[in-house]
């Protein structure tokens, strides 16, 4: 596998996993600034090198599937996402004569070969939740999520709750109506959310899109809905069946009828004043009191769209403008260390509070000691701090013009944290990492507290009723030493941690011992690996089909499989690798976890067989036909060894054709594939 093609892995694995903590889970870990720039570059990795694009690439879906709290509400027109851009104008001039413009770069690139008479409509891009609404006879009947934009989650219920969202329309058209629009909630509301829940001791939201979608995907915060959520509407399904032929005529329409619509919006008439608004709204929008991260451009004239029409998941009839993050200033007074979960010593800036896009920040991360010394920040400096995403605000650059003098630099070894300063460890410094680390995994109240959690969490070993502050009193109180260790301690123990009553701790005794039945995919994800997240955990799973397989497998081995890039792979091999990682293992097995491998569907007409696909197949992906196999209880495996039994050829294959010549493995064309399995195809 070349850089490009493992690079490109890597970043499906990162894009798919930080779009379900946005989208399935309303709590993300990165900046909406950082997840846009991971899809530029691997939407910009496709252009370059469509011969390793995947069809089902995160590029190519919109949001996320439909929870399962909520019954699923199929979109009868599609609610598809937008396209972003980030630039207004195209970057390289085209030579004359030449239309290759890189679309995706641009506003003007973007519209560029489109006919543009009768303008543009500009309006923020409102940073809510998208929903449908759906009135029949002017009643409102059902609202939903966007979901995967096909299937979305029912939420009529909840947003009957909403004061914003009109039960009844006026002026009603008979027979049904579709709208769809954006659930946001205010600065002000979420301010006074954040209060409540911080009285009560509950998790505070991240930001106003986080707490909103948070509250509207939830049954169990009914109470907050009243206080908290408002909407906007901008899209009229079927206008023109209301006689309604241009965006502008839709929002007047929508208002017409009671429905709240944005006053941030303008018809341009063309591309040159629209380009204007964008500009003369980067500062404005601050004064509304919702958030908003860029302007959606669109073709005025909505009897064109359906001609212009779409790609799988946005129009082309309209486009994101994504504003750079903001911006602001402060004065650094000091640099703290914090301790991940895989023992990264991040330093962190304190600052003089400063309001950065409506919030007060008071620390910033600063990434690594590398950054610190390339940026040159030094203690007393004044810094430009930006928090795009309103996650973790981050120090972007140091305002050198105010240096005061005698401000020291910060370089090793005298700045550099020699110790982690929660457990004492000496640092080290991971070979070709920036990192530093603090080596003490096992022990390290600070890591074995972020590690606990991520154990417990939902898409580890879901053990309801520990979380961080939980995990913070078990790291501390010296009776865990690994992880594996939560699952040995009695209901005493449980209860001498504070305020946990016999009841509490009997129900964390039955969740530990329910969650030892979970998927060995679980295990994999709980354990932390660096780099594996669910996905990635699912991927090697479904690969390997036992923990065992997975933990002699070779650093090669690892990044030979489809979706495997060379970091993971390292980052697996290495944590097998190490002896206590490898006890620890040891010790979830004799406590009884399922480490796959037992019932490997062994009756299956398949078991015991590996298979290898090789090219295209003419009735059926290859991913297809390995679900086949799997479910006749064979394996598949993305590379071709001694242990393959079958190498199944389609059009155009690769190297693996080669390779299974050379090692003398069976080779089969798709005919005799299907022959030899009784596989069918399903159509046809
Ligand atoms: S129009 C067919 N207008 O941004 C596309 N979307 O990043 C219809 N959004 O999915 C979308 N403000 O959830 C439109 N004024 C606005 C918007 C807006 C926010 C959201 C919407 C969309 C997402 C794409």
């Amino acid at each position: 596998m070349n850089m490009f093609e493992a690079r490109m892995n890597e970043l499906y694995e990162l894009v798919k996993y930080h779009a379900g903590l946005y989208y399935d889970k309303d709590s993300p870990e990165i900046s909406d600034a950082e997840y846009d720039s991971l899809v530029r570059e691997l939407r910009q990795l496709e252009q370059d090198y469509p011969q390793y694009a995947r069809k089902d690439s995160p590029t190519q879906t919109v949001g996320s599937q439909a929870s399962e709290l909520f019954a699923k509400v199929e979109h009868v027109t599609p609610m598809l996402s937008l396209d972003n851009v980030f630039d207004l104008n195209p970057s390289i001039t085209p030579k004359k004569g030449q239309i290759s413009q890189n679309k995706l770069d641009s506003l003007e690139g973007f519209f560029s070969g489109i006919n543009q008479d009768g303008g543009f409509v500009c309006e923020m891009k409102i940073d809510g939740l998208a929903v449908s609404l759906v009135y029949e006879d002017g009643i409102f009947v059902r609202g939903a999520t966007r979901g995967n934009g096909l299937i979305g989650e029912d939420v009529t219920e909840n947003l009957m709750l909403v004061d914003a969202v009109p039960k009844k329309l006026v002026d009603a058209p008979a027979g049904r109506v579709e709208v769809r629009g954006e659930v946001l909630m205010t600065d002000e509301r979420f301010n006074a959310v954040n209060a409540l829940r911080e009285s009560r001791g509950e998790k505070l939201f991240v930001n106003p899109r986080n707490a909103a979608a948070g509250i509207l995907r939830n049954k169990d915060s009914k109470d907050l809905i009243p206080m908290s959520l408002d909407i906007f509407l901008y899209y009229l399904v079927d206008a023109e069946r209301f006689g309604v032929i241009t965006q502008s005529g839709a929002l007047s329409w929508l208002a017409e009828h009671g429905l709240p619509v944005q006053n941030a919006y303008e018809v341009c008439a063309d591309i040159v004043a629209a380009k204007e608004f964008i500009q003369r709204w980067q500062n404005e929008r601050y004064k509304l009191n919702y958030h908003t991260d860029g302007v959606v451009v669109k073709l005025n004239d909505l009897t064109r769209w359906p001609e212009i029409g779409a790609t799988s998941h946005a129009p082309r009839w309209a486009v994101a403008y994504k504003y750079p993050p903001e911006e602001a200033r402060t004065r650094l007074t000091d640099i703290k260390i914090s301790v991940g979960r895989t023992g990264v010593l991040t330093p962190v800036a304190i600052l003089e509070p400063v309001i950065v896009s409506g919030t007060t920040v008071q620390r910033a991360s600063l990434h690594n000691w590398n950054y610190i010394r390339q940026k040159d920040i030094r203690i007393g400096d004044y810094v430009y701090v930006s928090k795009a995403g309103e996650i973790i605000p981050q120090v972007d650059r140091v305002d050198e013009s105010s240096r005061e003098s005698g401000l020291k630099r910060v370089m090793p070894p005298c700045a550099e944290p020699v110790r982690c300063p929660f457990c004492g460890s000496e640092a080290v410094r991971i070979p070709d990492e920036v990192a530093l680390r603090c080596p003490n995994r096992a022990s390290c109240p600070a890591q074995l507290k972020e590690s606990l959690t991520y154990f417990a969490s939902r898409d580890g070993m879901n053990i309801r009723g520990i979380g961080k502050k939980l995990a913070e009193k078990l790291a501390s109180s010296g009776k865990i030493h690994i992880l594996s260790d939560i699952y040995t301690l009695t209901a005493e123990d449980w209860m001498s941690l504070d305020k946990i009553g016999e009841l509490s701790a009997q129900n964390i005794l039955a969740q530990l011992e329910g969650s030892k039945s979970r998927q060995p995919a679980n295990l994999v994800t709980a354990l932390g690996i660096p780099d594996v997240g669910k996905n990635t955990a699912e991927l090697l799973m479904s690969h390997f089909g036992s923990i065992d397989a997975l933990m002699s497998a070779g650093e090669e081995e690892l990044a030979a499989i489809e979706g495997i890039g060379a970091v993971i792979a390292r980052s697996v091999h290495d944590f097998f690798g190490n002896d206590e990682n490898r006890r620890m293992i040891e010790a979830f097995r004799d406590l009884g976890f399922v480490m796959g491998g037992e019932a490997h569907n062994a009756g299956g007409k398949l078991a015991g067989k590996t298979f290898v696909f090789t090219g295209t197949l003419e009735g059926m992906t290859r991913d297809e036909a390995g679900e086949k196999v799997k479910a006749f209880g064979g394996k598949v495996s993305g590379s071709v060894s001694g242990k393959t039994d079958y190498v199944v050829v389609g059009e155009k294959p690769g190297s693996k054709l080669k390779k299974a010549q050379s090692l003398g493995v069976e080779v089969l064309t798709e005919a005799e594939f299907l022959a030899l399995t009784g596989i069918t195809y399903d159509k046809d």
